[in-house]
């Protein structure tokens, strides 16, 4: 016993008492708020919807099939095609990503924070893990040799020094690991049954899950976003594409329990809907505008890719002929989404060797341009307070200002009707010192705009007007 420190018998002490049935006494704590209660504050999200566009990046050992279609492993591929997939990380070299560079090219386009794939359905790991050797720094890929092999500490790195926020992109189902396989018929159709039973291998998968999502809110600082894809069996999404309810018992709780674990880590953070449905923040139409925008926080996803066009849709690199959205569907689209109030996620899949298409770069610089002179409309900006769409294109809102994006530009001498009954206080062609006249009439506001565009797609009108807007009905 003369051995025995004191701190040994103090820690011997407490497992005794630990063991024992004897109650100490606890301070009375509150009792913790109930998860829904614990979302992202208003103020938080208010942050995030003033960002309004953000990068999003498909990329990884993938990017070298040039098919850009991951859903074929578990969809048409054969078992040996299957095993070459995963093997992709061993050919994974990319001598020409540079961090800075994607940050850079995502501060041209006027892109105020990023969302990266740390890990997407193949299950390939782009961040240090200790719970697979299925990720970036195995020595069997050769990107593991270089000076800092972890590519999500890389680019969080990079696009934290140009003030950007940052996102983490988390799939929750993953073809490679072993229990990952387990809770779908064909590793994409979801079977519930599994869950009960074999509730052993869920457990195990949850852990794996959780274990990950743990590590990636602690390695790499301040996180904004948490963006998971698609979802935990169990639960299901409604036909606008909005992630909305938990229906197994067990999974629910086991996405409380991995939600607490992510909102104790960080405080601030914002989680989209995928798989935790009403615990998130924000929901995540894909590739589409709702029709009736969205009572919450949302935020469309879209690829800069074309998905109608050949070889062009989808997320990843499509190979060196693939075809890009035009200028106007591209500034259609996100003035369609700001004036609805949402955020836009614009897609880019870089090529195999790190850098991202000239294509893409092309285009998301020709909205950095537009956004230069017309960012006053965006930014900070709110939806559009009226009930129609004018025909002349779109609508956002800050305060008593309106913002009016004029894609159908009249004829020399023509006006455009803004249908509120305000008076107006002032209006102006942002980028231009053009005098604007406006006159106000039964069906609205006259606002006679100069015979040529600013810009060869979408000019914005600033009309100032005096107390909040009122729409008057057609
Ligand atoms: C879809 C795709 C997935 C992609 C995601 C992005 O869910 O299947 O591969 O990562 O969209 O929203």
């Amino acid at each position: 016993m003369k051995y025995i420190t004191l701190p040994i018998v103090l820690v011997i002490g407490l497992i005794m008492i630990g063991c024992s049935s004897v109650q100490v006494p606890v301070t009375p704590e509150k009792a913790p708020l109930p998860l829904e209660d614990r979302r992202a504050s208003t103020e938080t999200m208010e942050k995030w919807n003033d960002w309004k566009f953000g990068l999003f990046v498909h990329w990884g050992p993938w990017s070298q099939t040039e098919i850009g279609a991951i859903w074929k492993i578990v969809k048409t591929d054969t078992p040996e095609e299957r095993e070459e997939r995963f093997e992709l990380y061993k050919t994974f070299d990319p001598v020409n990503f540079n961090p800075q560079e994607w940050a850079q090219v995502a501060k041209d386009a006027g892109m105020k924070y990023m969302v990266f794939t740390t890990k997407h359905h193949d299950g390939f790991c782009n961040f240090e893990t200790a719970v697979t050797d299925f990720k970036i720094t195995n020595p069997d890929c050769p990107h593991s040799r270089s000076a800092n092999p972890d590519i999500t500490g890389e680019l969080v790195k990079a696009f934290r020094a140009e003030g950007m926020g940052i996102g983490h992109y988390y799939s929750h189902i993953d073809w490679y690991h072993p229990q990952g396989k387990y809770f779908s018929k064909r590793h994409w159709e979801y079977d519930e049954s599994r869950i009960d039973s074999e509730p052993e291998s869920w457990k195990k998968f949850v852990r794996f899950e959780k274990t990950q999502v743990q590590e990636l809110m602690t390695q790499y600082g301040d996180i904004d976003i948490m963006w998971f894809d698609i979802r935990w069996p169990g639960s299901t999404r409604n036909d606008n594409g909005i992630h909305h309810r938990i229906k197994h018992p067990v999974v629910k709780e086991d996405v409380i329990d991995m939600v607490t674990m992510m909102r104790d880590i960080h405080p601030g953070l914002i989680i989209n809907d995928r798989g935790v449905h009403s615990y998130g923040d924000f929901a995540t139409p894909e590739q589409k505008i709702p029709k009736i925008a969205p009572e919450g926080y949302w935020e469309t996803n879209m690829t800069v890719s074309d998905p109608n066009r050949r070889k062009a849709g989808g997320f990843w690199y499509k190979g060196p002929d693939a075809l890009y959205k035009s200028q106007e569907e591209l500034l259609r689209v996100m003035a369609e989404v700001f004036s609805k109030g949402g955020n836009f996620l614009l897609n880019v899949g870089p090529q195999p060797d790190g850098k991202i298409p000239a294509g893409e770069v092309a285009a998301l610089k020709g909205i950095g341009d537009w956004l230069e002179i017309n960012g006053e409309a965006v930014y900070g900006s709110k939806r559009s307070p009226l009930s129609t769409v004018p025909e002349w294109g779109f609508i956002t809102r800050k305060a008593n200002t309106l913002y009016l994006y004029v894609f159908n530009w009249p004829d020399k001498g023509d006006d455009i009707t803004l249908n509120v009954s305000n008076k107006v206080l002032s209006a102006s062609l942002l980028g231009s010192d053009h005098q604007i006249n406006t006159e106000r009439s039964e069906t609205g506001i006259s606002i006679t705009l100069p015979g040529e565009k600013l810009h060869p797609v979408v000019s914005v009108l600033a009309v100032e007007l005096e107390g909040s807007p009122v729409e008057l009905m057609p």
